[in-house]
């Protein structure tokens, strides 16, 4: 089942509704045109994994949308809300460990009214526990623009988390259809960007120094709630941390690949367009430990 509960001022704590029947106008912006932001995030047992991480990427997606959501508060009582009432129905209980999944959207609303649209939805998750320790096949797919567009053309709003995932959703079905689980998209100028819902982190040992790495941010990449989770945990356990550029060769060369992504945590990448990469229980166990630690 899906909770269902929208922000409205007349509502303080939120306006529960019903998921199993319309509730959006045809001519919502974010239906016609894909208009506005989301936040995915896991809730364990009803309580929520770095909600402020998610509400400040939510905030930060807003501002390069010129998008006036909700304030930080609304969004932590309807939350708060969804959660209890999702719990309430029991549905969570048929998950292992009481997982959900609580999406935050925002449309920039109706065609000519001034509002938007803010709705928070929990469902409950079905656990990656599988794909966690065996580890997935990827393929390296182009993106269609280079490394520098970021910056160049602020328009295409890279690095906000848009509704418009068609494309994203593409990459995952095409990738399913030439025999893999998942993708990593590559710039034109060939640096590793990023996975269609997910970011890149590879593990690398150097004369005794161990290094998480992850693609630069300014390649026009999401800036990654559970791989800068899992960074302050590893930095405190020793590891050194870095930010690309990376390119494919990296990826090749360095003793694991992960995606990182808030619903599936970790998942071990375990060869990139058919060619396998160093993988290890051991430190795929370790890096979820501390990934798990810092949620
Ligand atoms: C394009 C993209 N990159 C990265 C991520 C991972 O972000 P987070 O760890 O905050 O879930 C996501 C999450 O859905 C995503 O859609």
């Amino acid at each position: 089942m899906t909770v269902l509960v929208f922000l409205d001022t007349a509502f303080p704590d939120g306006r529960p509704a019903d998921a199993g029947v319309p509730q959006l106008m045809i001519n919502d912006l974010g239906v016609t045109r894909g208009d506005g932001i989301f936040e995915s995030l896991l809730a364990v047992d009803s309580v929520p994994r770095k909600p402020h991480a998610h509400l400040d990427r939510l905030a930060s997606s807003a501002q390069q949308l010129e998008l006036d959501i909700p304030p930080r508060a609304s969004w932590e009582r309807a939350i708060a809300t969804a959660l209890r009432l999702h719990a309430d129905a029991g549905d969570h209980g048929a998950v292992p460990g009481g997982r959900a999944a609580v999406k935050l959207v925002v449309t920039r609303g109706v065609e000519g009214a001034a509002a938007p649209t803010a709705w928070v939805q929990v469902t409950a998750a079905a656990d990656a526990a599988d794909q966690r320790t065996k580890g997935i096949k990827v393929l390296l797919l182009d993106r269609g623009y280079d490394s520098l567009a970021a910056a160049r053309a602020p328009w295409l709003l890279l690095g906000a988390k848009t509704l418009s995932y068609a494309v994203n959703m593409a990459a995952l079905r095409y990738a399913r259809q030439n025999g893999a689980d998942d993708a990593i998209f590559t710039s034109s100028d060939g640096k590793v960007l990023e996975g269609p819902t997910s970011t890149v982190v590879l593990a690398r040992e150097r004369g005794g120094v161990r290094t998480l790495v992850t693609p630069e941010r300014k390649s026009g990449i999401l800036a990654g709630t559970t791989q800068d989770a899992l960074f302050r945990a590893a930095e405190a356990a020793g590891w050194e941390l870095g930010y690309g550029p990376l390119v494919p060769e990296d990826l090749f060369a360095a003793d694991g690949v992960w995606l990182a992504s808030s619903i599936r945590l970790l998942v071990p990448v375990r060869s990139i367009d058919g060619r396998e990469l160093a993988f290890s229980a051991d430190l795929n166990a370790e890096l979820a430990g501390l990934a798990d630690t810092a949620l």
